[in-house]
């Protein structure tokens, strides 16, 4: 029996992995992602051993919070959001060396405050440390933090060596391409790209990571995995939740701006990227750029690759729901999608005539996340029945969430005496074969910043080369207000555009 007491599937994986002395500093630290997310992932990383000997966490806001204050709310997220329950023990261990600083954002006085508050750590501790900025605030102060980083000299600290600054900066990175190329050029001013950690929390999932893991590591896969054998790919992110209370966010955002551009691109790149040569961040991410280029830009006609839609009441779990329209903070005459559906048509040798189909939208049917690769039929009319040949498509899908897994549709024949077919469903579950209780996206990315691997990252270009893809429909969209704004009822599976966005070249979408 294994000494170790993680889950069985963290065992035997170095723990630490080499991380070096490191103070969390959170911009942000009343925020909700700070108790929900980041907050939680610090205490698992600690029950699981993974952070190093020396860590300090260091909450930053606006709020005069006291250290005690402090450590109390960051108790009481643990014990509301974590998925392990409280193990006061570990968490006393990362409490002692918990620390909160109040300032604004554009506050230079405060920032040089800070730095003398991490230098104490540091001299207290008797060895250098490395700073991780997690930057959790809303967008409009990303700049002026960027840019008191840089001013009092946080932003360049070790810089030449490991223990050099990294900073981690939350979505949304810009609303189009204009203002994500002015982040960049802040980032720019006063960091170099290695130290910087552009948040997806969709590479932080297990699922999203597996993806890479199973088409490069089954030799079955590769051969088939082009226009040859495929005959398109289909994306669901669907959410049974509406706005809730995020409407005055939501309001400026929409579905592609909020789960298209980022998350769903993401599934996109891993999807029909080339093979990297090595597992490297750079290698990694060059591929998935180089692929993110090869999109052909979209057709904006009516009729064309893009739909939109905002849900209208309906039922959800056998209640009833409200409309977009009438959910609090939105305006009345509302121009902003809840739902988005797009054809991707990308131009190289592997996928040219591969249509990609990605749908996104909130107040759907149920909650999934899913990539089905439909496989084309085969030939010949051995199985026809009276002449109609409807053997099913196989189709390889990748449950992102929930009941992570994967699944192959292949056809079969039905026990009896006559030759009927029957398409079977292979099942592959996560929870069946290594329990339910997976480390969070966040765990993950926490801990790779702090190790400096890049790889479940945006890099720069890669943000660009995406919001360079949406920033015409954005701006179309925008122009048009309501007009073209296709509708469908909370619990549905989507409006008719989307079908007939599919409809066209012969394809239905698939129930999940
Ligand atoms: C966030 C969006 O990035 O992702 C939310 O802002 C959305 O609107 C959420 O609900 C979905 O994340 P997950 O991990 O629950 O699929």
């Amino acid at each position: 029996m294994s000494d170790d007491p993680r889950h069985p599937f963290l065992q035997g994986l170095s723990k630490h992995r080499g991380t070096p002395p490191t103070v969390i500093v959170i911009f942000g630290a009343s925020g909700d992602l700070t108790a929900r997310k980041l907050i939680p992932a610090i205490f698992n990383l600690a029950y699981d051993n993974l952070l190093p000997a020396d860590f300090f966490l260091v909450g930053y806001g606006r709020k005069d919070i006291p250290h005690e204050e402090f450590r109390g709310i960051a108790l009481g997220a643990i014990k509301e959001f974590s998925r392990r329950e409280l193990n006061a023990e570990v968490w006393n261990r990362v409490a002692a060396n918990t620390t909160y600083i109040a300032g604004g954002y554009d506050e230079p006085e405060a920032f040089r405050r800070l730095a003398a508050h991490i230098e104490s750590l540091e001299k207290t501790l008797g060895r250098d440390v490395q700073t991780l900025f997690y930057i959790s605030t809303p967008p409009s102060v990303f700049a002026p933090i960027l840019r008191n980083l840089g001013a009092c000299g946080l932003a360049a600290r070790h810089l030449g060596n490991s223990l050099h600054t990294k900073v981690i900066i939350e979505k949304p990175f810009g609303k189009d391409l204009e203002s994500a190329v002015a982040l960049n050029g802040v980032i720019r001013e006063v960091l170099e790209e290695h130290q910087v950690y552009r948040i997806d929390h969709y590479l932080g999932k297990e699922t999203v990571q597996d993806l890479l893991v199973q088409r490069f590591s089954n030799s079955i896969f590769e051969p088939l995995w082009n226009r040859n054998y495929i005959d398109h790919v289909q994306i669901t992110v669907s959410e049974e939740v509406g706005v809730g209370t995020r409407g005055g966010y939501y309001e400026q955002s929409g579905a592609l701006r909020d789960m298209i551009q980022n998350h769903t691109m993401q599934l996109v790149a891993l999807t029909a990227m080339e093979p990297p040569v090595s597992l490297d961040a750079e290698a990694v991410r060059n591929e998935k750029v180089k692929v993110l280029k090869a999109i052909q830009p979209l057709d904006l006609a009516p009729g064309g690759d893009v739909v939109r839609a905002q849900y209208a009441s309906g039922m959800i779990g056998g209640k009833g729901a409200r409309g977009y329209l009438d959910e609090d903070g939105i305006a009345a005459q509302s121009g902003t999608e809840t739902y988005a559906a797009i054809r991707l048509s990308i131009n190289n040798w592997r996928w040219q005539g591969v249509p990609f189909y990605l749908r996104s939208g909130k107040r759907m049917a149920r909650r999934v996340t899913e990539i089905a690769v439909q496989f084309k039929r085969p030939p010949g009319t051995l199985f026809a029945e009276g002449g109609r040949f409807d053997l099913a498509p196989n189709t390889l899908s990748f449950q992102i969430q929930p009941d992570e897994g994967l699944s192959l549709i292949l056809n079969g024949k039905v026990p009896g005496l006559e030759t009927r077919t029957q398409p079977v469903k292979m099942n592959f579950r996560y929870s069946a074969t290594y329990g339910s209780n997976t480390p969070e996206a966040y765990e993950r990315l926490v801990l790779d910043a702090m190790i400096g691997d890049g790889t479940l990252f945006i890099r720069g270009d890669e943000a660009e080369t995406s919001w360079k893809l949406y920033t015409p429909v954005l701006k179309a969209w925008a122009a048009a207000g309501r007009e073209g704004m296709d509708s469908y009822p909370a619990g549905s599976w989507g409006p008719p555009g989307a079908e007939s966005l599919m409809a066209k070249t012969g394809h239905v979408w698939r129930q999940p």
